[in-house]
């Protein structure tokens, strides 16, 4: 064999599972049939970071006043979108630059092209047979297409745009219509409708973001309805036709005209060409084990395509347990502390329960909550939206589960994360010196409110 490893596909999963394995004496090959990073870094998490952050800039310029500039003639200041797309366009060429001299650097052989398994023991790519002991499978996902009568037509005609194309646009659209209210459709509903676009969501289920604490899911809708962002829940949409939109809304048909309409109702994991191979496949994915293996013992599988949770750094954690296994460590995956983050503006961080998960579960709970308004900070910052709920056991405190509806809360959530590792309670976390003046403080406020009560905050 000439491998200890090959890995087909580069994303988050892929390059992390590489590495890891190179830096621990493996062999490794890493397949990609387009961009090193994957969706994550070239089409996904990254790009629209960069597109969030012009977002913010242009909505600090036009609210300057509020922090005592004066700008004199606001009708000057103008979003230069080729400009905002070229910014993106460096950012991620600099990260997948970087990623490439990671692999690089720790021995890891790049092969472009299409990856196809063989067998267990063979990759080929262009025309190269590649021998390997053991096979990671990391081809990630891709946007779901669904069947509605004239999609695919609008799709052809560049109108309908997945998550991919959206990051390419040559000019800001004046109306847009998301169908599908996850994270994706609210991520660029933020950006667009902070750039002047008029925004439409069309949701199917009755609520969008459904794995969003409810308390935390109702103030953010508050928040999107004051940044002009129009959200229709239960809305099913039944038709295309070229730009516009027809759904059944409240039992009636309606329609909705947009110059753009992004599509984003979910991921669909890549398992095309796997079908031969022996591994069981289901609906949602890959199936795998703790160890990342499939029924195949040397055939992995990470990240999206295994269907598990579909978030980088979800792959890039089974990444870790797949290199790990592979030279003999034995690791397994564990899911119940995850974080998952959601970037509008303000930005949602969570990890753990929700507080109907954890009433699902009959557990006998307490609540602290501390609004980011009381936060000194972020009195400073002028970014008070929001508010932390911390859902601790009730007998001995111990963190169930933690939300943050704040600026930064991305930022925010790891601490809760490693607590909950710790298995930690709010005691440690009221205990903890915080340093002030930090946002980082409304943890331990809201620590102390599931104890008795927050210093900075009435009854
Ligand atoms: P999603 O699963 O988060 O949301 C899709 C939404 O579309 C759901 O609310 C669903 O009810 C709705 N829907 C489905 N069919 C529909 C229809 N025909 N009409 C109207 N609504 C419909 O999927 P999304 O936003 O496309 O994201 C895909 C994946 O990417 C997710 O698994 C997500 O976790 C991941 N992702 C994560 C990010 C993050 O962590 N910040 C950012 C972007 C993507």
């Amino acid at each position: 064999m000439k491998y200890d490893v090959v890995i087909v596909g580069s994303g988050p999963g892929g390059y992390v599972a590489a590495i890891k394995a190179a830096q621990q004496g493996a062999k490794v090959a890493i397949v990609e049939k387009e961009s090193i990073g994957g969706v994550c870094l070239n089409w996904g998490c990254i790009p629209t970071k960069a597109l969030l952050k012009s977002a913010k800039v242009y909505k600090t310029f036009m609210h300057s006043e509020d922090y005592g500039i004066t700008i004199a003639d606001k009708s000057k200041i103008k979003v230069n979108f080729s400009d905002v797309i070229k910014r993106k366009d460096s950012v991620v060429s600099k990260l997948t630059g970087g990623v490439k001299v990671l692999l690089n650097k720790n021995g890891v052989e790049v092969f472009n092209g299409l990856g196809t398994i063989v067998d267990k023991n063979t990759v080929k790519v262009n025309n190269e047979t590649l021998t390997t002991k053991n096979i990671i499978i990391a081809t990630g996902a891709s946007p779901v297409i669904p069947p509605i009568p004239g999609v695919k037509e609008s799709m052809e005609k560049g109108i309908i745009l997945t998550s991919k194309e959206i990051l390419s646009l040559k000019d800001i659209p004046n109306e847009l219509v998301i169908i599908g209210g996850g994270v994706i459709g609210i991520e660029f509903a933020t950006v667009f409708s902070t750039f002047g676009t008029k925004v439409t969501i069309l949701e199917r289920m009755d609520r969008i973001l459904v794995n969003v604490d409810n308390d935390i899911r109702n103030d953010y809708l508050k928040i999107l309805k004051k940044n002009n962002i129009n959200i229709l829940t239960e809305a099913n949409v039944v038709g295309v036709e070229n730009n516009e939109v027809t759904y059944e809304y409240q039992h009636k048909k309606a329609k909705v005209k947009a110059d753009k309409i992004l599509m984003s109702v979910g991921m669909r994991p890549n398992t095309n060409g796997f079908e031969n191979l022996g591994i069981n496949i289901t609906r949602t994915g890959i199936e795998v084990n703790d160890k990342m293996q499939t029924n195949i013992p040397n055939v992995y599988a990470i990240g999206d395509v295994t269907g598990k949770i579909m978030l980088a750094h979800v792959a890039s954690a089974q990444g870790l347990v797949a290199a790990n296994n592979i030279v003999g460590k034995e690791e397994k995956m564990q899911y119940s502390r995850i974080p998952a983050c959601i970037y509008g503006m303000p930005e949602i961080a969570m990890v753990g329960m929700t507080e109907e998960e954890v009433k699902a579960k009959n557990i006998e709970y307490k609540v602290g909550k501390f609004s980011i308004a009381a936060n000194g900070k972020s009195l400073a910052d002028g970014e008070t939206e929001g508010f932390i709920k911390v859902i601790a056991d009730k007998k001995y405190g111990e963190l169930l589960g933690v939300h943050i509806l704040a600026a930064n809360a991305t930022e925010l959530i790891s601490q809760s994360v490693t607590t909950m590792e710790l298995e930690g309670t709010v005691f440690e976390i009221a205990n903890s010196v915080h340093p002030h003046p930090t946002l980082s403080e409304i943890v331990m406020e809201a620590a102390h409110s599931v104890i008795d009560r927050p210093i900075h905050a009435l009854k």
